[in-house]
């Protein structure tokens, strides 16, 4: 009897722990989630761009002529991309190797994702908002852009190509466009 007693007061000693181990688990989360609300309401990101889905096609840096690859005077190249569903626009990106790259993208309908594969670059595109990322590919090479974000029934099926060129090959495909056009991309 005694020996059940004691047992029973271990059993009670190690439930009571392991209740007090939760309850302080549930109270460090909680007190997360309100720090990092209160956090972000008082100090929201520093860099939000907005951008009018419905007049994108029409006027501003998304018109379908400023989409692509942008050489720019500093050396570095900006990107453009429009989403919609069920693609990307342009569907087939050309950047060159060793260079720094930004992206600027945006979606037109509903959310999109934005994924390159083989890099880091995964993000969300949303309509009324521009997404910007910077990164540097090392080595020419072929990547895919998927959309990972389920954004109707032909998700699917939305879906691009990067291709990665040498810098003097993008160059030299940058010198051979019209006048009117800065924009390298595979399908011109
Ligand atoms: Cu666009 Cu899924």
């Amino acid at each position: 009897m005694a020996i059940n007693s004691s047992s029973h007061d271990v059993a009670e000693r190690v439930e009571r722990r392991w209740a007090i181990l939760v309850l302080a688990i549930v109270v460090v989360l909680v007190g997360m989630v309100v720090y990092t609300g209160l956090h972000w309401a008082m100090m929201p990101p520093s860099r939000v761009e907005t951008v009018r889905p419905e007049t994108l096609h029409v006027s501003g840096e998304f018109i379908e002529s400023n989409l692509g690859s942008a050489p720019e005077t500093d050396g570095s190249v900006t990107v453009r991309i429009v989403a919609q569903q069920y693609s990307f626009t342009p569907q087939c990106l050309v950047v060159p190797a060793g260079v720094p790259v930004t992206f600027r993208a945006t979606s037109s309908d509903v959310v999109h994702g934005f994924l390159i594969t083989d890099t880091n670059i995964n993000s969300m595109l949303e309509p009324g908002y521009v997404s910007t990322f910077k990164t540097t590919f090392d080595k020419p090479g072929e990547h895919l852009m998927p959309c990972h974000e389920y954004c109707g029934t032909g998700h699917q099926n939305m879906w691009a190509h990067v291709k990665v060129v040498e810098r003097a090959e993008f160059m030299q495909m940058a010198d051979k466009l019209p006048a009117n056009s800065r924009r390298v991309s595979c399908v011109q």
